[in-house]
């Protein structure tokens, strides 16, 4: 085996916050965007694509803030190839200690002729002239020959000699729409090697979208064929079907460097709370089966599987679950659990809080532990997710209060209390077809911001009856969508959580004003 000193480097590039929030429903506020970004440098990401500036003030926004406050590892924008784009990404990542622009353009017949309108002559001076005018700006350029694994070998060599020419520091080969399998993506990569004169001067990164399930197959047969950087996003998030889940590509490489003899800059302990982070931001979840950080990751159901792995671990796990920092399910903390005990834990886990953050937490914990016999890692992760909501959310309206009258018999009805930032206090009630409905249509009366919910979802965080109950919802306004997520003991109650963030996300990113009247 490679000793880790003389191995190669595979630098992780996350897209989790450009084309992971590109997939459908995923908009995020500046603040989670921060976030995550600063999850990701605790991660050890090599690059952080924070967005595409170009695309939206809010974009430019959050790409801009990224580059002022995560400093660890490169922070990137993406441009198409125009110099409005570039220059949009050159001004928002400018203050960033590690800047890079990150340019694409159609290479594909296919997408050149359909899509662009062009010939591929244009289309290769476009992406000379673009890759010149981010270089005028900054040292690390990075270009994309989208559709790249469509793309005629011949043109694709041309175009990548081109742009490294023109100072292009990395060229990355997008499978964009997930079309490669795994020995001709890698084929490419070597072909590639082979046939552009100057590849030495660049690095070779990949960008594999999943339609066919392959993306993590893909970027691995690209690094045993030469690529150096993988880009990818947590949760396998991203267009369509999503992009390479990076805590695969990383498990892979870590796991099997015996035979692939490279490592990552990457602390593996981050990634299941990396992975539940970018899950309750985006309220996307995470199937119970997916590798490595799906709740199934390391359960074993089959007798002779448990029995083995009582016996040794490694006769059923190729993976230690700690090492990824998968929390333990057992029983920590109750009721008679002081502050010590709590802080102690949430160090075991990764949090480390002020007296008054940990006073805000404590409280939080025995009101739990109150309605709870057991409180469990689970239960602990759940709540910190909550403090974070509650850290990042603008809060135009508090919930106070809830209150339901529901049976077979019954009409549902809901009074709910609302405290407005200047401490206003609303009450209103109203009657619904159910409980959730009826808290919805109270909140409604008060906030009085037209919007559909298009979707509710309800989890149990832990097993038993006192189990605590996750609620995601997705609301629509204006064509946009705004997630929210609440948990409680009381679904109920949880509901009406994941009603008010969602809400209050919209008025925090429309900028509406909350109204003080009621109906
Ligand atoms: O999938 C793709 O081709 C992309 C490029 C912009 C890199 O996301
Ligand atoms: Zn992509």
């Amino acid at each position: 085996m490679a000793s880790k000193k003389t191995m190669e480097t595979v630098k992780i590039f996350d897209t989790t916050l450009r084309d992971g929030e590109q997939s459908a429903g995923a908009g995020l506020t500046t603040a989670e965007k921060l976030q995550i970004a600063k999850q990701l440098e605790l991660l050890g990401v090599d690059i952080i694509e924070a967005g595409f500036a170009a695309s939206s003030p809010g974009d430019f926004e959050a790409v801009q803030a990224i580059s002022r406050e995560v400093r660890a590892p490169i922070i990137a924008s993406l441009s198409r190839c125009n110099f409005g784009d570039i220059d949009a990404a050159w001004q928002a990542i400018k203050g960033a200690e590690n800047p890079r622009i990150h340019t694409f353009i159609s290479s594909s017949d296919l997408q050149i002729m359909h899509q662009l309108r062009k010939n591929p002559e244009e289309v290769l001076d476009l992406a000379v002239a673009s890759v010149e005018r981010a270089k005028s700006y900054c040292d690390d350029v990075e270009f994309s020959p989208m559709d790249a694994s469509r793309t005629a070998p011949e043109y694709l060599y041309q175009l990548l000699e081109a742009v490294i020419a023109a100072g292009a520091t990395t060229v990355n080969i997008p499978d964009t729409v997930g079309y490669s399998i795994p020995s001709e993506f890698g084929s490419r990569i070597k072909d590639i090697i082979n046939s552009v004169p100057n590849i030495g001067k660049a690095i070779i990164s990949v960008h594999c979208h999943n339609d066919l399930g392959l993306a993590a197959a893909n970027s691995v047969a690209a690094i045993q064929a030469g690529a150096r950087q993988v880009e990818g996003c947590i949760n396998g998030l991203g267009e369509r079907a999503g992009n390479a889940s990076l805590e695969e590509v990383i498990m892979a490489i870590e796991t099997r460097k015996d035979l692939l003899s490279v490592s990552t800059n990457i602390t593996t302990e981050h990634i299941y709370r990396t992975s539940r982070m970018v899950s309750d931001i985006t309220g996307f979840p995470v199937q119970a089966n997916k590798a490595v950080v799906g709740a199934n990751a390391f359960r074993h159901a089959s007798g002779i599987h448990q029995d083995g792995v009582l016996k040794e671990r490694t006769t059923f796990e190729i993976m230690d679950p700690q090492l990824v920092g998968w929390p333990s399910n057992e029983l920590v903390l109750g009721k008679l659990s002081g502050r010590a005990g709590l802080r102690s834990r949430l160090e075991d886990l990764g949090y480390h809080m002020s007296k008054t953050e940990l006073d805000g937490v404590f409280e939080q914990f025995k009101d739990l532990a109150d309605r709870k016999r057991e409180v469990t890692d689970m239960d602990l992760e759940s709540l910190m997710a909550g403090q974070r909501r509650m850290d990042t959310e603008l809060q135009s309206y508090i919930l106070e209060h809830v209150q339901v009258s529901s049976g077979n018999h019954d009409v549902p009805t809901a009074t709910v209390s609302l405290t407005m930032q200047d401490g206003t206090k609303i009450t209103d009630a109203a009657t619904g077809t159910g409980p959730v409905d009826a808290v919805y249509q109270a909140i409604n009366r008060i906030v009085k911001v037209p919007n559909t919910l298009t979707e509710y979802r309800v989890n149990a965080i832990t097993e038993g009856i006192d189990a605590q109950g996750s609620v995601t919802i997705r609301i629509e306004h204006d064509g946009s969508t705004y997630v929210g997520r609440g948990s409680d003991t009381d679904i109920i109650v949880a509901s009406a959580k994941a009603y008010m963030h969602a809400l209050n996300r919209m008025l925090d990113i429309t900028g509406t004003e909350a109204s003080k009247t009621t109906a």
